[in-house]
């Protein structure tokens, strides 16, 4: 390598670390303060987590789901966290008209919107794919088209704030994993969707930021209970998981990848060695524990 070609590789890389280091990174929790937050598929999991984090930074937090009895009880304990409001609506996003009305209610209670954060999913089966497409439909309108429904309504309110879209995705959504179809589907359709909108965001000066998050395997009792069995690696913790979301999503980050390494490295396998990736997910499942199909 000539002496020119060594200081292009070391100017280069200087830029890039430069880039990726200057960028702002230092997260204060007074940063959520008094900030107007939805969080949807709160009752539970890494949404129950969020809503709890929102709480202590003294945000209002507006959350959604399903089961109303868990939604009251989450909203009690934010309240005694110190959250500066808490708020509940319950019902079913394969309702787009709940969907909007979740907006509605916040746009009614709060007046504004700092942050959306789209993070429930629809019951998901883990196996060989069954050839029900009737399944992928549904999970699409739950796990996709509610996401667009909802960011449709809050746009307005997110411009007018300059706040923050975040959407809770996964691995399997820029990986295709085994045992997973629909749903995976679903978490592609996000990042296609998503990265579009921050795109055009920036085109139109609007100041919008647009999060997306790559989540591995999390030990929330859904996940654990479906996979534990078939997935070797452990699973990372809900309540750190919940936090570096908010922290990505108030830092404007583009995307966070969380656990860092069990999202990052795999994702910088993918383009180079895609065979080889795919072999070393393969390895990663005892498939005698997976049912095959009839
Ligand atoms: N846990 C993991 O290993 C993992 C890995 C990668 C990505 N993620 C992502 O992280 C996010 C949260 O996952 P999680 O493990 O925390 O899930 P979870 O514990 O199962 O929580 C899902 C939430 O969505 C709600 N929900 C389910 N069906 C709904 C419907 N039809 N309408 C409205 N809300 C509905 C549930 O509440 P109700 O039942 O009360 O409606 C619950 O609050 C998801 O986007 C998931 O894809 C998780």
């Amino acid at each position: 390598m000539s002496a020119l070609q060594k200081l292009a590789v070391f100017v280069v890389g200087f830029a890039v670390a430069f880039y990726f280091y200057s960028t702002s990174d230092k997260f204060e929790p007074e940063m959520l303060n008094g900030k107007r937050v939805i969080v949807t598929g709160a009752s539970s999991g890494i949404g129950e987590q969020m809503a709890y984090h929102l709480a202590q930074m003294k945000s209002h937090v507006f959350i959604t789901a399903r089961r109303e009895e868990r939604l009251k009880q989450v909203v009690a304990k934010c309240l005694e966290l110190g959250a500066a409001s808490a708020h509940y609506v319950a019902g079913s996003m394969d309702d787009m008209a709940f969907a909007e009305h979740v907006v509605a209610e916040a746009w009614k209670t709060f007046g504004g919107l700092d942050m959306l954060i789209l993070n429930h999913i629809g019951n998901t089966s883990f196996g060989y794919f069954d050839g029900n497409v009737d399944h992928i439909r549904k999970l699409m309108e739950i796990n996709f088209l509610s996401y667009a429904t909802m960011t449709v309504a809050a746009l307005p309110m997110l411009k007018e704030s300059g706040g923050n879209i975040v959407v809770v995705s996964s691995l399997a959504g820029k990986v295709p994993t085994p045992f997973t179809a629909a749903y995976s589907a679903t978490k592609f359709a996000l990042d296609g969707f998503f990265g579009t909108l921050r795109h055009e965001l920036i085109l139109q000066n609007f100041n919008v930021s647009v999060t997306l998050c790559v989540i591995s395997f999390i030990d929330t009792d859904t996940a654990v209970r479906v996979v534990s069995k078939v997935i070797r690696q452990p699973p990372a913790p809900k309540q750190e998981c919940a936090l570096e979301i908010i922290k990505g999503g108030i830092l404007r980050k583009r995307e966070v990848y969380y656990a860092y390494e069990a999202t990052k490295i795999p994702l910088l396998i993918r383009d180079w060695a895609p065979e080889y990736l795919d072999s070393l997910i393969r390895m990663n499942y005892n498939i005698e524990n997976i049912k095959n199909p009839e």
